[in-house]
């Protein structure tokens, strides 16, 4: 598989030790330090207002995502759509769960559910970006979550920006970083996915760096199940730092829970779902897209 080469400056190259300093110390002094620094408040996710969408992008470029909190709460897939569409969305990955405008409904219900497809059921999600299992060529850049209703208990969501992944685990050892960019260092075989989907294997690299922008992408399933890593040392040793960085004590990964009105908008970080519980007419149900494109003005954020 072709490589691209990356953008000579950019700091996630490896070996590119004097823009990777530079840019990581200011990375991490700048990061949100708890969930609150990613909330903007907004009067209607469907026609932000200047200020507001800035606020957004602004943290996006930050921290890969911001949380917006409103008052809507209508069962109306108009706000992802339209949220989306302001921050430069355009191309969602569509498949055939997702409802006919490529915005799919994450709740306990119907036949997605009864097939026992994770997302569908009220069980834990474990850490993963997006579209893992789509080919190197669709690339899930962005996503954004909208919660109509929150669950009676649980349902939370921790995050980490992929950049810190890396900037942890680069610190820890830069051979973690280049092991997970290797072109092959994560494949999912041919399997029908979380969703009910059948997917032809998927061969890849866990970090990239998109051609063009320098940006850093990220590819990742904490699945152990019909997933195969590459099958040598330093993969296995980076692939066990990651999970330890995720499941632990880095201080950086951001706990919270969207409420009814809230949601996340995000260039495709690291996320986890906890598990939950429905009650009668308080039944959880998030609106979630994905789009082929990243958040528009968070380009080059590195620079
Ligand atoms: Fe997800």
């Amino acid at each position: 598989m072709a490589v691209t080469a990356p953008s000579p400056a950019s700091p996630f190259a490896p070996g590119n030790d004097a823009a990777y300093a530079r840019w990581r110390d200011r990375k991490l002094a700048q990061r949100a330090r708890t969930p609150a620094d990613l909330v903007v408040e907004v009067r209607d996710p469907r026609e932000l207002s200047a200020a507001e969408r800035d606020e957004i992008v602004r943290r996006c470029r930050r921290d890969n995502m911001a949380i917006y909190a409103s008052r809507v709460t209508d069962e109306d897939k108009a706000v992802p759509r339209r949220l989306g569409a302001q921050l430069g969305l355009a191309t969602l990955d569509t498949n055939f769960l997702a409802d006919e405008d490529g915005i799919t409904s994450i709740a306990v219900s119907g036949a997605k559910a009864g097939a026992g497809f994770i997302p569908y059921t009220t069980h834990r999600i474990r850490w993963h970006t997006d579209g893992y299992y789509n080919p190197p060529g669709l690339r899930i850049r962005a996503m954004l979550l909208h919660c109509v209703r929150d669950a009676a208990s649980g349902g939370d969501t921790a995050l980490l920006d992929h950049e810190i992944a890396y900037i942890l685990l680069r610190d820890d050892d830069p051979g973690h970083a280049a092991a997970l960019m290797q072109a092959d260092a994560l494949s999912i075989p041919a399997r029908v996915d979380d969703e009910g989907v059948a997917r032809p294997e998927a061969v890849g690299p866990v970090f990239s760096i998109e051609p063009g922008t320098g940006d850093l992408h990220m590819r990742y399933t904490a699945r152990t199940r019909s997933v195969a890593w590459k099958d040598d040392g330093p993969t296995a040793a980076a692939a066990a730092r990651l999970l330890q960085i995720l499941d632990g004590e880095s201080g950086c990964v951001l706990r919270t829970r969207l409420l009814p009105g809230m949601g996340l908008v995000c260039n495709n970080v690291l996320h986890e779902r906890s598990a939950f519980q429905d009650a009668p007419g308080r039944e959880r149900l998030l609106y979630r897209a994905r789009y082929v494109e990243r958040i528009a003005g968070t380009e080059r954020a590195w620079e």
